[in-house]
């Protein structure tokens, strides 16, 4: 029973993105993106605006760099979002396009 508990854990360890956004939930981070921050990308960027993540010049190279933007758009728009659905939104993004690994 333990060693099946510590294979689930190194797998589910193994599957997770960046250490930085273990804990974080990217499905309520995806309802937050969804909801308040496509619509402005769309408009630049065209499309669902997610070509805004997945440019060649994108400006976001590191996980702690993904997690200061969310932050800045954060701030920037007021939407006063707490520190975990900054993660969580940070993860969504992380796994659905930057995909970094630390
Ligand atoms: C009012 C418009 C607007 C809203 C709303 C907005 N953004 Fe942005 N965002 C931008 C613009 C413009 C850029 C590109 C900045 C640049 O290229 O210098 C950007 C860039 C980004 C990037 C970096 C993309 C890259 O180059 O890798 C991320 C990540 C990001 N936004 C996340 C978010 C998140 C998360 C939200 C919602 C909480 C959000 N943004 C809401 C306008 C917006």
């Amino acid at each position: 029973m333990k060693t099946l508990l510590t294979c689930c854990l190194l797998l589910i360890s193994i599957n997770s993105y960046a250490e930085a956004f273990k804990n974080a939930d990217a499905v309520s981070g995806k309802a937050l993106v969804d909801k308040n921050c496509i619509s402005c990308h769309a408009q630049s960027f065209g499309g669902d605006g997610s070509s805004i993540y997945t440019r060649e010049y994108r400006k976001i190279k590191t996980s702690k760099g993904l997690l200061a933007q969310v932050r800045n758009c954060n701030t920037m728009i007021g939407l006063k979002f707490f520190e975990d659905e900054e993660l969580n939104v940070a993860s969504y993004l992380n796994k659905t396009y930057y995909k970094f690994t630390e």
